[in-house]
């Protein structure tokens, strides 16, 4: 890939800060990590309304979607799923610069590359979520039946069957979604961003 050169940083006239004040609150991404078929984009989405509801800026940031647009050009390979999270990580960092909670759900299989968007994040602002839903549950729901089609070798490389996926070692938030329903789940980090001070 060739590098741009010849680029300044552009300042701007308005800054993270001014934007939270107006806002009333916080920016941050909340980091949604777990297996197909844990949980990700259930939660996230029911957040996302339940945080408009409040009058917070929030916005979902979905794996399945964003594959759609941005990131089109990008499998499923070990190579092409750490550029699939460096991007999600930088439009993340622009999405909290403009005052969002922005709620991303990728699956982000690899511990390194999740780090790296914590790294360019800093801590406060990256809220890691553990969808620590077991394996087995997710291939009873396979609602996209992807499952059963990687289960049969139709799919190659699907993660939790033969492709890995890395457990985060110190989520903020973790949410076992066979034990919880989606009120506490959803509950559960409300909770976290009241307490923690991120909203009111
Ligand atoms: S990753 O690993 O973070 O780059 O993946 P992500 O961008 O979140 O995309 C995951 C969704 O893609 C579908 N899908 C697969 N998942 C895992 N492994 C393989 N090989 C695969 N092929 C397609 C699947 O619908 C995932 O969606 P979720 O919502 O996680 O079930």
């Amino acid at each position: 890939m060739e590098k741009s050169e010849n680029i300044t940083w552009q300042a701007t006239k308005v800054d993270k800060q001014q934007r939270q004040t107006r806002f009333g609150h916080k920016s941050a991404v909340l980091w949604f990590t777990g297996l197909s078929g844990s949980g990700k984009s259930t939660i996230a989405v029911e957040l996302e309304k339940q945080l408009f509801e409040r009058n917070i800026n929030s916005y979902v940031l979905d794996g399945d979607n964003v594959r759609f647009g941005l990131n089109r050009n990008l499998g499923f390979s070990a190579e092409d799923r750490t550029e699939n999270i460096r991007r999600i990580g930088e439009v993340s960092k622009l999405f909290v610069d403009a005052g969002t909670i922005t709620l991303t759900a990728f699956i982000s299989p690899y511990r390194a590359d999740r780090d790296h968007v914590r790294e360019i994040l800093g801590d406060e602002e990256f809220i890691e979520v553990f969808v620590d839903t077991p394996i087995e549950v997710c291939e009873d729901r396979d609602v996209k039946h992807l499952y059963e089609k990687a289960r049969r070798g139709e799919i190659k490389g699907f993660t939790g069957i033969d492709a890995p996926y890395e457990t985060p070692n110190n989520p903020e938030i973790t949410i076992d979604t066979s034990t919880q329903s989606l009120e506490a789940s959803v509950q559960q980090i409300i909770d976290y961003l009241t307490s923690h001070g991120y909203i009111c």
